[in-house]
């Protein structure tokens, strides 16, 4: 039998009601603060993500679904969506448009990764983008946001980390220095670390080796290094968090996995989750509008896992089914006024449901009670209907045409 790809998955109706709930809080939430909806291609030119996300990364290196679409053109399945609205900003003219630009968005992302619990090949992102801004009020509005999503999804035990980057030449200067630090102490170090100081010296900060952490209590921390104007800003998004009231922990090791950030980046974590436990994640990316050829904009973003979220929310009870009407038929010969009387019925604003599968009297009868329905109209001879009230069990005949009429006045009477 075919099954689905591996790492990709069915949205079946019953999660589908908690992903409508999850999209109306974000459509609430992020409209409320002024930022309007965008949906960009499901792919794009392959060298939007290599510049744009950066070519050394995993994501660039080893994780994007690339194909030639026949005429000699490298497409890729987007794997993240901050590029792309930046594409869609430029080639729209929107740096025409009094900034800064607020976008969010709800849409598919593709990445090759081996597939585990919270970590798929296909999944979905909200995301949010204010472009053209450099305030620090900005960045503080965009993780207040995340944070209020998160909370109306009931995402439950989540953390806020956050740091500063400060700009390229920062992070240069920095990791010189760090990997001369390391050097230095090579003896004491795990040998796993010592092997990669020169490819990843900021590895040696997660190491669990207990050698390595002591070492690395004393190393120059890149927070310590940020240029004045860098601190300045970081400073003011803490007062605003701390104002705000949104409590985080200062982690100077946060990296993210994009190489596109400066000053500020954060992510938010649910102990609810396991090996994959970052629900969300974001920060500022001062230069990528220039790096796509556009003028120098600074832009601030996020973007959250709707399946992270999902597993580490409180589960909600299914919807039940709405049902006003269940449209029965006494003898087959009854099913054209049957069928015109559901459409009327929907119409008038009732959800209506018809015999669709050949069901004796009694099996419809059972069948409209199984799905909920709070009315079931039995279709009988010569235009006459049998009505019956689901909840109460009385039952009368009525004429077909006065069916919905007196469903309408004995919902108004409740
Ligand atoms: P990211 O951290 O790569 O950032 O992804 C954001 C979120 O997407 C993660 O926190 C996680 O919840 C979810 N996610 C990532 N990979 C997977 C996967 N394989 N399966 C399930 N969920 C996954 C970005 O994508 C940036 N574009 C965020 C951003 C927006 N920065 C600035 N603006």
């Amino acid at each position: 039998m075919i099954q689905a790809p591996r790492g990709t998955f069915d949205i079946l109706p019953e999660s589908a009601q908690q992903r409508k709930l999850a999209e109306a809080e974000a459509d609430r939430i992020l409209g409320a603060a002024g930022y309007r909806r965008i949906e960009t291609p499901t792919f794009e030119a392959t060298e939007l993500f290599a510049r744009g996300v950066g070519e050394a990364t995993d994501i660039v290196q080893k994780e994007m679904y690339t194909f030639d679409d026949g005429g000699g053109r490298s497409l890729t399945l987007r794997p993240e969506i901050t590029a792309p609205v930046c594409r869609a900003y430029l080639e729209h003219g929107m740096h025409k448009l009094a900034q800064p630009v607020k976008l969010w968005y709800l849409s598919s992302c593709f990445r090759a990764e081996a597939p585990q619990r919270g970590r798929y090949r296909q999944f979905w992102q909200f995301g949010a983008e204010a472009i053209g801004s450099e305030a620090p009020e900005t960045d503080a509005e965009l993780i207040v946001l995340l944070a209020e999503l998160l909370e109306a999804v009931s995402v439950k035990r989540t953390r806020l980390r956050l740091s500063s980057l400060g700009t390229p030449a920062t992070r240069a200067d920095y990791r010189e220095e760090l990997t001369a630090f390391l050097h230095t102490h090579e003896s004491e170090l795990a040998e796993d670390v010592r092997d990669r100081i020169d490819l990843n010296p900021m590895r040696a900060f997660d190491s669990g080796d207990a050698g390595t952490q002591a070492v690395m209590r004393d190393a120059p921390k890149l927070l310590d290094r940020l240029h004045p104007d860098d601190a300045e800003h970081f400073e003011v998004v803490r007062a605003l968090l701390d104002d705000a009231g949104l409590r985080y922990e200062l982690d100077p090791t946060l990296v993210r996995g994009l190489d596109y950030y400066t000053r500020t980046v954060f992510e938010f974590t649910s102990d609810e989750l396991g090996a994959q436990s970052g629900v969300g994640g974001g920060g500022r990316y001062d230069g990528l509008i220039e790096l796509l050829d556009g003028p120098p904009t600074p832009a601030s973003g996020w973007a959250a896992g709707v399946e992270r979220m999902l597993l580490a929310a409180r589960e909600l009870p299914p919807a039940p089914e709405l049902v006003d009407l269940f449209v029965a038929l006494a003898k087959r010969d009854g099913s054209r006024t049957a069928f015109e009387l559901a459409l009327e019925a929907r119409r008038a604003g009732l959800q209506a449901q018809l015999e669709l599968a050949g069901r004796s009297l009694k099996g419809q009868l059972k069948h409209a009670d199984r799905i909920g329905a709070r009315y079931v109209a039995i279709i009988g001879d010569n235009g006459v209907a049998t009505l019956k009230d689901m909840e109460s069990g009385e039952q009368h005949d009525t004429g077909v045409q006065d069916v919905i009429p007196e469903i309408l006045r004995a919902e108004r009477m409740r």
